[in-house]
């Protein structure tokens, strides 16, 4: 194997994506990049501080931790429990929409990945931060079955919602996230199709991580 590649992993909310994309990093040891959770962290970031705070993106400090944990701080405050309450959630898909936000979120993006060796997921990673990514994917599920994913994860960190509740959200998320104007999710032209639907989190994994192995070897 030579050098490193770089991983785009798109799809809608709840399709798997960072569990899947941390396990491949882990095996690659590769970088790992959830960008849902730096719009997360703007959206905390504005719910704290109102809209005048999206006039000051740039003094913002938005940082991964190296381990394998990925938490996330925000200005030196590690914000990786906050950013996945009700509120965040419900917000977030509108302050993604916001040009200046993507624009100053895409750019940091760009400079993380320029080394290679990440593997990055998100909405647009394969469409509009990474276009040149060598091996782009995008997961797809019914909302059904992400609800019940997502139904489980809540359930473990002792939440109680209806699995009716989350097949409503997974819509509307989906519906914002398609149909904004500024780098809607989509898929690549180039990218993989996955329905993840009725693969497990292994396969899933296991057929990324043997993509990425042919891609290497070809190199
Ligand atoms: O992956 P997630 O559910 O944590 O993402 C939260 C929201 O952030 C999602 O509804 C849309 C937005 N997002 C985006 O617009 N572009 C990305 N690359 C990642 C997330």
């Amino acid at each position: 194997m030579t050098k490193n590649i770089n991983i785009a992993i798109d799809g809608p909310a709840a399709a798997g994506k960072s569990t899947i994309s941390k396990r491949i990093a882990e095996r690659l040891q590769y970088i790992y990049i959830d960008t849902g959770a730096m719009y997360r962290a703007i959206t905390l970031h504005v719910l704290n501080n109102g809209r005048e705070a999206l006039d000051h993106l740039d003094g913002l400090d938005i940082r991964f931790s190296n381990d394998t944990n990925r938490a996330i701080f925000l200005n030196g405050t590690d914000i990786s429990e906050k950013i996945r309450s009700r509120d965040v959630t419900a917000n977030v898909s509108e302050i993604s929409s916001i040009s200046a936000v993507r624009e100053y979120l895409v750019k940091m993006q760009r400079v993380i990945a320029d080394e290679k060796g990440v593997v990055m997921d998100g909405r647009d990673i394969g469409t509009t931060v990474l276009p040149e990514a060598e091996l782009k994917v995008y997961m797809k599920a019914s909302p059904e079955i992400r609800a019940k994913r997502r139904l489980k994860d809540e359930n473990q960190r002792g939440i109680d919602v209806e699995l009716s509740t989350l097949v409503q959200q997974i819509i509307r998320r989906d519906d914002l996230d398609m149909n904004r104007d500024i780098s809607p999710l989509k898929k690549a032209a180039d990218a993989i199709l996955l329905d993840t639907s009725h693969m497990s989190i292994k396969e899933v994994e296991d057929k990324i991580v043997r993509m990425a192995e042919e891609i290497l070897k070809g190199e």
